[in-house]
């Protein structure tokens, strides 16, 4: 799969250490391997998207194998669909390349992170990194065969836009009962917002739907790590945090739901 410039959206070719388009905008390719595509005018932060710390647990928790039913569910969706794989807020990288060794497919992984994306081609050679943004994919059009999205932002317009007509969008999302443990932990009581665990997309239609739905326990340090996965990491109090540093050991319930689109 090809990559297009983020300003002028024309094709990019390699030069030496870099890769330029047409207009002469260049983007050097980093020692770690991956490619940064994210221009000032496209970052609402200086850093954006997850910090070193949080990529670092992430990865930590998810190497001790407790998400592996969530592994197994998306590999199966992605089962009998041809590549090539864009994976969009693909953190360090951990489902990404799964999904790209079950199905034998190219991958392309994208996260505003720089730190994520440096993480993941530093551990991951023989796929592409790329740190952009979702909003701009730096991708031509009708180029992906399955796209994801992992617990991460879903923009339809541009995921249509480069997905193949035959190409399929993967979407996994937190359902409302997802580390109710974790929750109760560290919230002195739960507000239960009404989540749509199956948006209805523009431009694209419902394939299926999978709950996955099992109880795993953390301990230690592994409780901290699932903590700054999630986005209660940004809301927790000072006796939230008090209370789960006390938790030596914490069995909990990972709830979400594989959401499979193709593009009308
Ligand atoms: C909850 S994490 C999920 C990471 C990975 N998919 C996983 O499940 O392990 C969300 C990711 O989206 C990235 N992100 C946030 N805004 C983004 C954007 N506009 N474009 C691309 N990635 C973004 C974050 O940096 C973070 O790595
Ligand atoms: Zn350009």
């Amino acid at each position: 799969m090809e990559l297009i410039c983020p300003i002028c959206q024309l094709p990019l070719a390699q030069e030496g250490r870099s890769l330029r388009c047409g207009r002469g905008h260049s983007f050097d390719v980093a020692r770690q391997g991956y490619v940064n595509l994210l221009p000032v005018q496209q970052k609402r932060s200086l850093h954006p998207g997850d910090t070193r710390e949080q990529v670092l647990s992430r990865r930590a928790f998810l190497e001790s194998g407790a998400y592996t039913p969530i592994v197994e569910a998306v590999c199966a969706a992605a089962a009998g669909h041809a590549g090539p794989i864009l994976d969009v807020g693909c953190g360090e990288g951990y489902y990404a390349v799964r999904v790209a060794n079950s199905i034998g497919a190219e991958l392309t992984g994208l996260d505003i992170s720089k730190e994520a994306v440096r993480c993941a081609a530093a551990r991951y050679k023989g796929h592409r990194w790329v740190c952009g943004t979702a909003a701009h994919l730096p991708i031509p059009d009708d180029s992906v065969g399955v796209l994801m999205s992992m617990f991460a932002l879903t923009m339809p317009a541009e995921f249509r836009r480069v997905l193949k007509k035959d190409g399929i969008f993967i979407q996994v999302l937190a359902a409302q009962d997802h580390l109710m443990g974790l929750k109760s932990i560290i919230y002195p009581e739960i507000l239960l917002k009404d989540k749509d665990s199956v948006p209805t997309l523009e431009g694209f239609e419902l394939i299926s739907s999978t709950p996955v739905r099992f109880e795993f326990t953390a301990e230690g340090e592994q409780i901290t790590n699932l903590l700054s996965m999630t986005p209660h990491f940004w809301r927790i109090s000072m006796d939230g945090a008090k209370r789960l540093k006390e938790t030596t050991t914490l069995t909990d319930t990972a709830s979400c739901v594989v959401n499979v689109y193709r593009p009308v």
